[in-house]
């Protein structure tokens, strides 16, 4: 699974940590952004870099998006047709928002967040797969039908 970074200058540095971590544990991830600290960067931008390309991917990539609080980033990303991103604070809402919802970006806080909590947020979402439950299939089934007929 291919794994597509990114962040604005609020999430700048744990981007540069999530990095690191990964390099550390052989984990492949494209960096699209921010490049270096630009106080004056505007989330959005980044956010939909990376969910077109999981989107692209149709399944086959994940994307992790970092800004103050986690929360602009997922509200833009979930405007790109067929993601389903969560803004995740803890290890719970991480996991169920995978093996309910399928999340396909995770959203993290950059601001006033310990590292540790970050990384157990992650590994609970990337080791965790959807249920494939049939309620769960349903729900999602009805978000992409309101999805294909706005954007037809
Ligand atoms: C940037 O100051 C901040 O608003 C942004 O990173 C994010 O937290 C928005 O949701």
């Amino acid at each position: 699974m291919e794994i597509f970074i990114g962040s604005d200058h609020a999430g700048f540095d744990t981007k540069e940590k999530i990095k690191k971590y990964f390099k550390e544990r052989g984990v492949d991830y494209e960096d699209l952004g921010v490049g270096k600290l630009e106080k004056l960067d505007d989330y959005p931008i980044f956010a939909f870099r990376v969910a077109e390309k999981v989107a692209k991917s149709k399944g086959k990539s994940f994307g992790i998006l970092v800004c103050g609080t986690g929360t602009g980033m997922a509200i833009a990303a979930n405007k790109v047709p067929g993601i389903r991103a969560v803004a995740a604070y803890d290890a719970y809402s991480a996991k169920m928002s995978r093996l309910d919802n399928n999340a396909n970006i995770l959203g993290l806080r950059g601001r006033n967040f310990s590292f540790n909590k970050i990384k157990k947020i992650i590994n609970t979402w990337l080791n965790t797969s959807f249920s494939f439950e049939e309620r769960h299939k349903r729900r999602l089934r009805k978000i992409e039908m309101y999805e294909s007929k706005r954007f037809k």
